[in-house]
């Protein structure tokens, strides 16, 4: 995989996650694209379905608290280079902005949704969002967990975790939780 932050391990876990949704009914969704390469794999290999990329696509990071040790503007890109590095893949719908007003008109259910946003607003305006409209079978994967510079995604896991009983699996500093 070309163009992400992830290391090999982990891009094989998240590889691993999107073929056991293969058969699960829904679009598959990445919440944080930065450079598009985990997008594009996903894209390229989730059998043809719909894929939505949202991103700011330029500013980077937005609505980093003092939970996170990122802060707004990191992961700054020249949006249109990403969106360009896209465009050839028929399957991908961009969603330019702030998540999760961003998808105030959106409305699908999901079969495998990647959240990499770095932060805790964002990974818990993520699971609001997403685990309701998580198919049975889908997996939402995140990543990020137990990971030092993004303490925020960690505790808005366990956050929801004590709330609602997911069935969850960790990978590579990522986490799995899947839909039942
Ligand atoms: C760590 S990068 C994503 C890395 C990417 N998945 C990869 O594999 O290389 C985090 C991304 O989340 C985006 N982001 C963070 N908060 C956001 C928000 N609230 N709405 C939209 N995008 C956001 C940033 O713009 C940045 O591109």
């Amino acid at each position: 995989m070309e163009r992400t932050l992830l290391w090999q391990a982990k891009q094989d876990y998240l590889a691993q996650c999107l073929k056991r949704t293969l058969n699960v009914p829904g679009l598959t969704a990445e919440i944080g694209v930065y450079l598009g390469g985990t997008t594009r794999f996903i894209a390229t290999n989730n059998h043809g379905k719909a894929h939505i990329a949202a991103d700011t696509f330029g500013p980077g990071i937005i609505g980093a608290t003092s939970k996170d040790q990122h802060v707004n503007g990191d992961f700054n890109v020249n949006g249109n280079e990403v969106l360009n590095y896209l465009h050839v893949l028929p399957n991908v719908i961009p969603i330019v902005g702030y998540f999760p007003q961003s998808f105030q008109y959106v409305h699908a259910r999901y079969s495998f949704v990647h959240v990499d946003l770095d932060t805790y607003q964002g990974t818990v305006d993520s699971l609001d969002y997403f685990w309701d409209k998580l198919n049975t079978g889908g997996i939402l994967l995140y990543d990020d967990w137990q990971w030092d510079n993004c303490k925020g995604v960690t505790e808005a896991l366990q956050e929801f975790l004590t709330k609602v009983p997911a069935h969850f699996e960790q990978g590579q500093h990522q986490l799995a939780l899947t839909k039942q």
